[in-house]
């Protein structure tokens, strides 16, 4: 047991180092992208694990299509990305493989497919790596249902919180585990920033800080306590605090939901109630999410690989809706907006309005690639 103890202490006392640097880090290192000044944007496509090459082979698609020109005319590369599956993963024993990672980061952006998350062990999820070595620390998660007057926008933390050690914890055999969390304040700071920012920017008067100080009393307490003093350079927006088991039940409460505008939450409390809004607008099937850094920026849908419907044998009835709504967050985040709008418009008339081609449950339900023929034919319209 002694030797345990003697192990994880020292154990908690490099993490606290790694911490303390990263943290000192972000402090100092910051490097900007400015889109509208690349000669050349390259958009790296990574078509992930289970549904993943099925919903991405149709985004790649709808890009070629929506980009022809810029292609074409040499302001837009495509570049697919292979190797960021759970079998090339497993084989290096790495979240991201050192040559994929050296892939992605040699592209602007990344339009990403869902990679498959495994359950213990210790390979760390590729999501969690990719936004870690990006550092993408914005999770942006707009959640809209025009005729319940919903339209909420999360800034979930994503880069630290009680995923940044989350592969490294401590074990005593038979006895007990212990994981960690981490908020620190350059972390909290950027976040708060984004989310504020965001919400000055679109009109909006209300941001939301949704944490569990009262009992994560270190790092939610930092977390609220960094988040409000940000706020002061906002007088014009109302900064209010929240614990995050009532704002799930606030969420399915349709007296108030309406009134929430913008939600800053610490990473694991985000991953959890954007999940929940998801399924109020439709299912995680609907929403896209963004993985925003000052340098890059990844976009992905926010469910998983829907490994169930491969072993049905039914993959390619996947609905790409998430992936597409993904896309669309891309094309507004390099300069596209009117390509943005155009899919955007698409895309509603689609799933909510006409509804010709649907995929759904049912034995008549249209496959991925009918859909998306589907959506690219009212774009052309
Ligand atoms: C998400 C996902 C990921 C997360 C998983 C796949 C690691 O649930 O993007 O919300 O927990 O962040
Ligand atoms: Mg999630």
């Amino acid at each position: 047991m002694e030797n345990y103890v003697e192990n994880a202490v020292e154990q908690f006392r490099k993490l606290l180092n790694e911490q303390i640097a990263r943290e000192k880090k972000m402090e100092s290192e910051k490097k900007y992208t400015d889109y509208s000044k690349l000669e050349k944007i390259v958009i790296g496509i990574c078509s992930g694990d289970g549904i993943g090459p099925i919903i991405s082979a149709e985004s790649q698609r709808l890009l070629e299509f929506l980009l022809k020109d810029e292609i074409k005319a040499g302001k837009v590369e495509l570049r697919i990305i292979e190797g960021l599956t759970i079998e090339n993963r497993i084989a290096k024993n790495k979240a991201i493989p050192d040559d994929v990672l050296a892939e992605i980061k040699a592209c602007n952006v990344i339009l990403k497919a869902p990679t498959t998350t495994l359950k213990g062990g210790t390979l760390e999820s590729a999501n969690v790596a990719m936004r870690r070595e990006l550092d993408l620390y914005a999770n942006v998660r707009p959640v809209a249902v025009k005729e319940l007057g919903i339209d909420w926008t999360f800034f979930r933390e994503n880069t630290e919180g009680e995923y940044v050690l989350g592969s490294h914890g401590v074990e005593i055999p038979d006895t007990l585990a212990f994981d960690f969390k981490v908020t620190t304040n350059e972390g909290t700071k950027r976040i708060a920033r984004a989310a504020f920012e965001y919400a000055r920017n679109n009109g909006k008067t209300n941001v939301a800080i949704v944490t569990k100080a009262n009992i994560m009393k270190k790092t939610d307490g930092k977390f609220s306590e960094i988040c409000h003093k940000v706020a002061e350079d906002y007088p014009e927006i109302t900064a209010e605090d929240w614990y995050i088991d009532i704002m799930t039940a606030n969420l399915v409460n349709e007296n108030i939901r309406s009134k929430f505008e913008v939600f800053v939450l610490p990473n694991l409390y985000g991953d959890i109630i954007t999940d929940e809004a998801a399924q109020i607008q439709g299912g995680v099937g609907t929403a896209g999410s963004a993985n925003i850094g000052d340098e890059y920026a990844m976009f992905e849908p926010i469910h998983g690989t829907a490994p169930r419907l491969i072993e049905q044998g039914r993959g390619e009835y996947a609905n790409p809706t998430s992936m597409f709504k993904a896309t669309e967050m891309m094309l507004r985040h390099i300069g596209f907006t009117k390509k943005a709008e155009k899919l955007c418009k698409a895309l509603v008339f689609c799933t909510e309005v006409d509804k010709k081609v649907v995929i759904d449950e049912s034995d008549n339900s249209a496959t991925c690639k009918e859909f998306s023929d589907y959506l690219m034919q009212q774009i052309e319209n």
